[in-house]
């Protein structure tokens, strides 16, 4: 891939080829070419608020004893249960925080403007809010997914850091024909990531923190692995983007995810590419499921 900035058709025209035709949701037609908008807050109906409200509530239940400690103490402070939030006060509170903010997009956007967001510690959030249809699943990211998954943890300075890393590293990738595999890694850390500690296995993966099911699902013994992360090993593992995930990787703090991701990855890449990639539900010789006898 070649680190040309697309235009928005041909933005537009990729996504709908890879999602069977289905058209993104979001109005692009007022974004700058960061593809930042304005969030518009007063615009939210009672109706979204109320479907923001449900949702928060049903993850809160679900949060104690699953997700990891750093989440579950900046989820508390941003106050974010009465409704969908407004991006410029929680950017307030972020900024002081880890010198993060949250801009506004109308939903996914090209991988360029996203890696560049985070290399600025920019951390993009779609605006609009799913139907009640999707209470339960939603294919593309909404605000609800992006907002309470990921927003919490930019206030943990080591994972803050890390972020920008991986945006630096995506730029990055984009000309070492890297972004396949960089795109596991942020899928099995970043969306769907357990993290050790004293107590057991928890949750620090924004997709899993937004999800109902999975959240109780990926802690169990269940056919899915939990195994060690290994950052070139991740890199080799395929991930099912309609079911529950069949690996989860698991890393002992966020200091390791942000050292064992610091190497120059170039030689990673150019191994990568002479073999094959590992079915999502591989166990190789030696790896042992975390949870296996439990
Ligand atoms: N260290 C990686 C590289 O050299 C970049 C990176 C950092 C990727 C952090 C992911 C997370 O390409
Ligand atoms: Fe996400």
């Amino acid at each position: 891939m070649d680190t040309a900035v697309v235009s928005n058709e041909e933005f537009l025209a990729t996504v709908a080829e890879k999602s069977d035709g289905a058209a993104l949701r979001g109005d692009y037609s007022a974004a700058d070419a960061q593809y930042v908008v304005k969030q518009n807050w007063a615009a939210y109906t009672e109706e979204e608020h109320a479907l923001w409200r449900r949702l928060y509530k049903r993850q809160e239940a679900l949060v104690p004893g699953r997700a990891c400690d750093e989440f579950i103490t900046a989820l508390a402070a941003l106050k974010a249960s009465d409704g969908i939030p407004d991006f410029e006060k929680t950017s307030e509170a972020l900024e002081k925080a880890t010198g993060w903010r949250i801009v506004a997009v109308p939903g996914l956007i090209p991988e360029q403007a996203f890696f560049n967001h985070l290399a600025n510690r920019r951390f993009p959030v779609t605006v609009w809010l799913r139907t009640p249809a999707e209470f339960d699943y939603i294919v593309e990211p909404d605000v609800f997914h992006d907002y309470f998954g990921h927003v919490p943890l930019l206030f943990d300075p080591v994972f803050a850091d890390h972020m920008q890393e991986y945006g630096k590293g995506g730029l990055k990738a984009m000309k070492l024909g890297g972004l396949d595999y960089l795109a596991r890694l942020y899928w099995y850390t970043v969306e769907f990531g357990l993290i050790e500690s004293p107590q057991g296995l928890r949750v620090y993966g924004a997709g899993i923190l937004s999800s109902g099911g999975e959240l109780e699902y990926c802690l169990k013994n269940t056919p899915s692995r939990h195994i060690p992360l290994n950052v070139e090993r991740c890199m080799r593992t395929l991930y099912k983007i309609d079911s529950y995930q069949e690996t989860y990787f698991v890393i002992r703090d966020f200091k390791q995810l942000f050292e064992d991701t610091a190497p120059d990855f170039t030689p990673m890449y150019e191994r990568l590419k002479q073999v094959e990639a590992l079915p999502a539900n591989t166990l190789l010789p030696g790896e042992r499921d975390l949870l296996a006898g439990s």
